[in-house]
């Protein structure tokens, strides 16, 4: 947001005067005008109180580096290379461009909005300015493409602790790694790969997106949610749920090389949206009911041949109507 330092000094709700605010920020009172203007244009509601000044009248979650890498586990500090961005293609190009100029640290990008946010499967994923999470994380891993197997469940795993340690319930998983509230998809995650970078070594680029503040959207094709329309009690701050992610990705990642997917079969499986549900997979071939996943992450039908594993490569997994 290219008014963000004026929001901040609006950001205790009293009105402000054009003089004061134009002193603060070193600029002529035409131009703070022209800020207000452009603030309320990107929907930051503010009123103008004639002979008085300015005020603020919704609150605004902006995203600061410094809040964010506060709620970061102090142990990544020094490991991350975080970037927080006004506006970007999409996040995760961001970071794919950082590992191709050799970034040193763990590449993160944080966005208020993006122009081209991508999604799996080809689609465009709404990115609208200052009420999402859009959030891009390396991660480097050694042994080659297989020991990705289950890394997006894992994924989605981490996502869900960290909103859960945020004060968010009733975060369910579609398999394979979808964020679901009852009421609609929450967020998600697209995982883009870099390529074998020396022989063994594996970049991925980590994207999620997870919806915070979103009241409407009419692009959006499916049901879908925000944290702030399912748990409106909750003061929800980006930098919050940032930070959390962070430490809660690495933490799995960490996790996931070490010991590999066995500590989240279980943590995935009691969120599982389609246990027990009529299901379709392989372009309507295959049907079935949800069973879970097994050890390696793959989604469990039971059909009347018994069960069958489907891949994650394979067609997506849809309920019957
Ligand atoms: C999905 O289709 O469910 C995955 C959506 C992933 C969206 C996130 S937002 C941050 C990152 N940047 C992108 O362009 N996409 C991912």
């Amino acid at each position: 947001m290219k008014s963000k330092a004026l929001i901040n000094l609006l950001s205790d709700g009293d009105v402000h005067s054009g003089e004061f605010l134009a002193a603060q920020l070193g600029v002529s009172r035409t131009a703070v005008w022209k800020q207000i203007r452009r603030a309320m244009d990107e929907g930051v509601k503010i009123e103008t109180i004639r002979g008085r000044g300015y005020q603020l009248l919704s609150s605004v979650d902006l995203l600061d580096r410094e809040a964010i890498l506060a709620a970061v586990d102090n142990g990544y500090h020094s490991a991350l290379s975080l970037v927080v961005l006004d506006e970007v293609d999409s996040t995760n190009a961001e970071v794919l461009r950082q590992v191709a100029d050799g970034v040193s640290g763990v590449p993160v990008a944080i966005a208020d909005c993006q122009t081209a946010g991508r999604g799996r499967r080809g689609r465009v994923w709404s990115s609208p300015r200052g009420q999402n999470l859009y959030l891009s994380i390396g991660l480097t891993f050694h042994g080659g493409f297989s020991v990705l197997d289950g890394l997006s469940l894992v994924l989605g795993v981490a996502v869900a602790n960290a909103l859960e340690t945020l004060g968010a319930s009733d975060i369910g998983l579609k398999w394979p790694n979808d964020i679901f509230l009852p009421s609609g998809k929450l967020g998600g995650i697209l995982i883009e790969l870099q390529g074998e970078l020396q022989e063994g070594v594996v970049q991925v680029i980590a994207g999620i997106g997870i919806n915070v503040h979103m009241a409407e959207a009419e692009e959006v094709d499916q049901p879908w949610s925000s944290l702030g329309n399912a748990s409106p009690g909750i003061n929800w701050s980006r930098n919050a749920i940032a930070g959390n992610i962070i430490t809660a990705v690495l933490d799995a990642a960490h996790q996931f090389s070490e010991n590999g997917f066995r500590d989240f079969h279980a943590p995935w499986q009691r969120r599982d949206i389609f246990a027990g549900m009529p299901l379709e997979a392989r372009n309507g071939e295959l049907h079935g009911t949800g069973e879970g996943i097994d050890e390696a992450g793959n989604y469990l039908l039971r059909t009347e041949q018994g069960i069958v594993p489907v891949r994650a490569g394979e067609i997506s997994l849809r309920v019957v109507q």
